[in-house]
């Protein structure tokens, strides 16, 4: 059923300067919420920002029924306002729902909700090269009752934030071989609150430590690489892309797919394969050029100088005629508008 969103809007505040303020602090004067009750999304709303009125029994806050997608607007060149890839945030919102038995959202309703919302608060998207506006669409089962059940009702929601560097020096990160991110056959491919909790414990261990993040390996047998924290990993070996296939227990990264597309376009190889941390080891020690990094939404490209495995540092190269950063700026360039943008990635909204 086709939604009418209503808008309910307030008057502007000035937007001050939010360079300084951490990644997420800030919401903008919007946000979008519907309701999903008997079979059906309704009530679908632009509100100023406000807090939510949930019963304690609502059932997200003892099962886990959460999805979230994490997307960014950004201020072309010409300054029109563009949202990235919303097709693929879209699919991917729906498979990590449709793996926690939660409703689907229309793409009318998930389209429509963006477009008015981040048009409302376009002012928001900062005009900084390295500032963004970061999107966050979610869904959280409210039905309110004490049983161990999927919900009926749901909450589809989207809030915004402005952001900038998400990493400001290059990563030092640990191999974790004892902890495991995900399984094969769990939810380690759905962008699903629990992920994110069940890495809290061994990522603040890690940290006590002196590294920066983890790199997850795989959980039969610790010898393949998977992501780490909210971003792929990526390598440059010798000039060739590589990244860990998909293997239904790491995320199917957007910025991954941007980045290898945009390798591929530029005739860079690219290896979407299982790769294990020793023959990181062994290229390094061969001494290989290799680069690493995360790849994601919030850091886009995040360099990572050191990679600390059984006890030893490596030193990946950060150089900066890095094909890493080439690879971001080719990426920034099709968001801005100042590479033509072939593959449609952009939805201009204001
Ligand atoms: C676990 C995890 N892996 C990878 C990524 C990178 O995905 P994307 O490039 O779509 O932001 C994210 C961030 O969304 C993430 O949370």
């Amino acid at each position: 059923m086709e939604q009418t969103i209503s808008i309910t809007a307030q008057a502007h505040r000035k937007v001050t300067d939010t360079k300084s303020l951490p990644f997420g602090k800030v919401a903008t004067e919007h946000m979008f919420i519907a309701h999903y009750r008997n079979g059906q999304w309704q009530d679908a709303q632009i509100t100023p920002f406000q807090d939510l009125v949930l019963s304690p029994m609502a059932l997200c806050l003892h099962y886990g029924q959460t999805v979230f997608e994490g997307m960014k607007a950004f201020r072309m060149e010409d300054g029109r306002v563009n949202i990235f890839r919303v097709e693929k945030h879209f699919d991917r919102f729906n498979k990590s729902l449709a793996r926690m038995c939660m409703p689907a959202v229309p793409h009318s309703l998930f389209v429509d909700a963006l477009r008015n919302l981040v048009s409302l608060d376009a002012d928001w998207v900062p005009t900084d090269a390295d500032g963004s506006l970061y999107i966050r669409p979610f869904m959280i089962a409210t039905e309110a009752r004490i049983g161990v059940k999927v919900a009926d009702e749901y909450m589809f929601m989207i809030v915004c934030s402005p952001a900038f560097q998400y990493y400001t020096q290059p990563l030092r990160i640990k191999v974790e071989t004892d902890y495991v991110r995900a399984a094969d056959g769990g939810t380690g491919e759905a962008k699903c609150g629990g992920n994110y909790g069940g890495a809290f414990y061994p990522t603040a261990l890690a940290r006590e430590q002196g590294f920066d993040q983890v790199l997850w390996t795989d959980g039969k047998t610790h010898e393949y690489i998977e992501e780490s924290g909210t971003m792929n990993a990526m390598f440059c070996i010798d000039g060739t892309l590589i990244t860990p296939a998909r293997s239904g227990s790491i995320l199917d990264g957007v910025t991954r797919d941007s980045l290898m597309a945009i390798a591929r376009d530029k005739g860079i190889p690219v290896e979407e394969r299982p790769i294990k941390y020793r023959e990181l080891v062994e290229a390094l020690q061969a001494g290989k050029r290799v680069e690493a990094f995360g790849a994601g939404t919030a850091a886009v490209v995040a360099p990572i100088a050191t990679i600390w495995v059984d006890g030893q540092d490596y030193t990946c190269y950060t150089g900066s005629d890095a094909l890493m950063y080439r690879l971001r700026n080719w990426l920034l360039d099709i968001r801005k508008g100042i590479a033509p943008d072939v593959h449609g990635w952009n939805y201009i909204v204001a």
